[in-house]
């Protein structure tokens, strides 16, 4: 294969301050370098969907449709591109495929040009619904769809099994595959053998785009042995909120590939003014106390424990609660097996708290003497299909009172939702655009308030919200 050159996708207006900061980067500060990062020559720039809908809705009182229009307004040649979670949107339930269409179509319409999605359990029909709606409301170039692999390891996650996925994928719909690497597990050598696969089996013209975090400190190897296999594009984040638990810095990587055949053209100099700005946000980050320095320095528990940065500390959090911290090291040795039990999910929201949870209550209270209903329902199949074999037992255990198993897609199982909560929204006299449906369908409580405090903006009728610009409601 002929080296070639490599393209990059920034994601300092999403992941990166989705990692570092809470997510908590508001448009007003993103405004200033919007022109001028249109201008770099990234392959797209990540600025919407993961976490950022809910953070402007609960804490920042913007409107997320509202800033993704203003995005587009600066960004006319470079595609905007959002992270969704397949059937679950950017909330943690499965939809209903009416409000899964009409979500993909009003994100296209309001100025997305790559969808990235991906499925927790890596179950391809959590990802029908989206792909669909992609490639109806995206076509003729109007959107890219990117469907992402949910990397992890185990027995069963082999490059083999990764590429099988990927055919597969590719197939239903996608116009590139990504590799997504959430919890840096992957390792250097790995992904050269990974991309190889990927770019011997699949179509020439389908990219490969990988997505890695420096939270162990392997990512830039990563990304430049990625690059020696032949990766399409890889995502970085330009320094001030790169590296650590964020992705790898985009200057060092465009530094390092000057000159060569896979040269980015991008001009450091160029993004120089970005740099300085973003450094002066995440001081602002810092000082509001939503950065931790902590978060950009390397943190090898995910090389010796294979459990992702965000699952340690939760787990940390559960046994302080109980006053057991004594007992990480047993946890920590429950989550393979309890894993394992459950046919290796990959640990990505929501599979992640599921075992962890029950691996705490496993060590406290005794193996599976009581199961909590989430890793009941995984059991179950509600989350979708696993990879792997599930423990007969455990399953024996999570249908002792007659409860079935499900074989089918699990959306299969909802009824159309949105007309319903269309009506809802006009109910409560919040409707002002049909995007409202939307947000109230993901985070009915939390948009409920935002509704109120942008009606009492505009008729000044609940002046104890309009004098409140940074009201944070109990949800
Ligand atoms: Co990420």
């Amino acid at each position: 294969m002929q080296a070639k050159k490599v393209l990059i996708t920034d994601t300092i207006l999403r992941d990166a301050h989705q990692s570092h900061a809470a997510t908590r980067m508001k448009f007003e500060e993103m405004e200033p370098m919007l022109d001028l990062l249109d201008d770099i020559g990234y392959y797209s720039l990540e600025a919407w969907g993961g976490a950022t809908f809910d953070s402007c809705l609960r804490f920042l009182n913007e409107d997320p449709w509202d800033r993704l229009r203003n995005l587009k307004k600066h960004l006319k040649k470079t595609p905007i591109q959002m992270l969704l979670r397949g059937q679950n949107l950017l909330g943690y339930r499965h939809y209903a495929d009416d409000v899964v269409e009409k979500f993909v179509e009003k994100s296209i319409e309001n100025g997305v040009g790559v969808i990235r999605l991906f499925d927790a359990l890596n179950d391809p029909r959590n990802l029908e619904a989206s792909v669909n709606a992609i490639k109806k409301y995206g076509k003729g170039g109007k959107c890219v769809c990117e469907c992402a692999i949910s990397y992890t390891t185990s027995p069963v996650h082999t490059t083999e099994y990764f590429v099988k996925f990927a055919k597969q994928l590719e197939d239903m719909g996608a116009d590139n595959i990504c590799i997504k690497d959430m919890a840096n597990l992957l390792l250097p050598f790995t992904a050269y053998d990974l991309v190889k696969q990927l770019k011997a089996e699949l179509r020439p013209e389908t990219k490969v785009h990988l997505h890695t975090h420096n939270t162990t400190g392997t990512g830039d190897m990563i990304n430049l042995m990625a690059i020696q296999a032949g990766v399409d594009i890889v995502d970085c984040a330009l320094s001030p909120l790169g590296n650590g638990t964020s992705n790898p810095a985009t200057e060092p990587l465009v530094a390092a590939l000057k000159g060569t055949p896979y040269d980015t053209g991008i001009d450091i100099e160029k993004l120089l003014p970005a740099v300085n700005h973003f450094k002066k946000v995440a001081a602002r980050l810092e000082k509001d106390g939503f950065l931790n320095p902590k978060v950009r320095s390397i943190d090898i528990n995910t090389l010796l424990y294979q459990v992702p940065g965000g699952m340690l500390s939760n787990l940390m959090n559960q046994l302080k609660q109980a006053g057991k911290e004594d007992k990480l090291t047993e946890c920590l040795a429950e989550v393979p097996k309890v894993r394992k039990d459950c046919g290796y999910p990959p640990l990505v929201t929501p599979s992640s708290q599921i075992v962890g949870t029950q691996s705490v209550w496993n060590v406290l209270l005794g193996r599976y003497k009581t199961i909590t209903a989430q890793f009941k329902d995984m059991i179950l199949g509600k989350y979708g299909a696993v990879a792997g074999e599930k423990n007969e037992e455990v399953v024996k255990l999570c249908t002792a009172n007659g409860e079935q198993i499900i074989t089918c897609r699990p959306a299969d199982l909802l009824s159309d939702e949105f007309e319903e909560l269309t009506n809802k929204v006009k109910e409560m006299g919040f409707y002002e655009q049909e995007e409202d449906v939307l947000s109230y369908a993901l985070f009915p409580e939390v948009s409920t308030n935002f509704f109120k405090w942008r009606k009492a903006q505009k008729t000044g009728v609940d002046s104890d919200m309009a004098k409140n610009p940074d009201r944070v409601y109990p949800v």
